[in-house]
């Protein structure tokens, strides 16, 4: 306790790591069914400028209609939204970008067939009708340059990209619109190493431009990476949060699963009971490991879509 006092008196004053701490987004009590099924469960959530929150939740816990509230597809049931500090209702999509509120999609909803360019401006051309090509081009450099995105040639079609590559074409449309807050659903979990590293840094880009991003993720590695508070939902309900420096993957997969015995933190706790030396070798033992957070394919995950009422 007193050494952690006194290296908080000894450190210079804390730069504010998330933005100017104005709040971009604020929600709650968030509540939402299809029909018997309570998927959202009074929901609080906060998103400042210039903050990465990292949405995590086994599958079913809600993340996905929680996105689809916030872009206008689902409206809640109950709760209040308000996004700088004024109280909003989110009609529909068009209602969430007019307020500012850009989705990223896991589908990213790209046309393969046309190229970068044309993709970035599909539906918003410049000049409706005379179609201003050279403008057009000069300015998805512009935006790819501020990004730093690495995309060799912006007239080649969307299909011959990578996914990452993809990935940052969506993030750049988006941005067109000057949006407040982006919401990221499962942005790197179809990407390798490579381009996972790639679009972590583009999530840098977007938090230094002031922006309030919600990533939701499977993935603890790109939540350590990029985020600056996780928010946990299970069940459709907050299920703890925490700032991301200071709260081991442990204790995120325990209020993720709703124990804090699993084969995660049973190997930690084995690794660190008999030495680091041990680590390696501490394998948990076949027949019991749940790894509850990577059960991508449970039972629920197929339906959800399918089944709007
Ligand atoms: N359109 C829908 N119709 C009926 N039930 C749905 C619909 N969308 C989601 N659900 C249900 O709501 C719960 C939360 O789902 P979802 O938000 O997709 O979770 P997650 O994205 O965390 O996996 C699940 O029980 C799911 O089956
Ligand atoms: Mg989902």
């Amino acid at each position: 306790m007193s050494s952690a006092t006194s290296a908080a008196a000894a450190a210079p004053a804390p730069s504010p790591p998330a933005g100017n701490g104005e709040k971009v987004l604020s929600l709650r009590g968030i509540t939402k069914s299809f029909g018997s099924v309570s998927a959202l469960t009074d929901i609080n959530l906060d998103v400042g400028a210039g903050e990465v929150v990292a949405v995590v939740g086994d599958n079913g816990a809600g993340k996905s209609t929680l996105v689809k509230v916030l872009a206008g597809v689902h409206r809640a049931d109950d709760g209040e939204i308000t996004m700088n500090t004024k109280r909003v209702d989110i009609v529909d999509p068009s209602a969430a970008i007019d307020l500012g509120i850009a989705t990223v999609f896991q589908d990213l909803a790209l046309c393969e067939n046309l190229n970068v360019v044309e993709n970035l401006f599909l539906g918003r051309e410049i000049r409706p009708g005379r179609l201003n090509e050279v403008d057009m081009e000069v300015q998805s450099w512009q935006l790819l340059r501020q990004l730093s995105a690495r995309i060799p040639t912006v007239r080649i079609p969307v299909a011959s990209l990578s996914g990452g590559q993809r990935q940052t074409v969506a993030i750049a449309r988006c941005l067109l619109g000057e949006p407040k807050l982006i919401i990221l659903d499962e942005p790197t979990a179809a990407l390798g190493v490579a381009q996972t590293a790639e679009v972590l840094d583009l999530i840098e880009r977007l938090r230094e431009r002031g922006l309030g991003v919600v990533m939701v993720s499977h993935n603890m590695e790109d939540v350590r990476a990029v985020a600056d508070r996780v928010v946990v939902l299970r069940l459709g309900r907050n299920n703890g949060e925490f700032e991301v420096a200071s709260v081991s993957s442990e204790r995120i997969v325990a209020a993720i699963t709703g124990a804090s015995d699993n084969a995660v933190s049973r190997r930690s706790s084995r690794r660190s009971q008999s030495g680091p030396a041990a680590g390696n070798t501490a394998e948990p033992p076949p027949g019991n490991t749940a790894e509850p957070a990577r059960s991508a394919t449970s039972a629920t995950a197929g339906t959800e879509e399918n089944t709007a009422s």
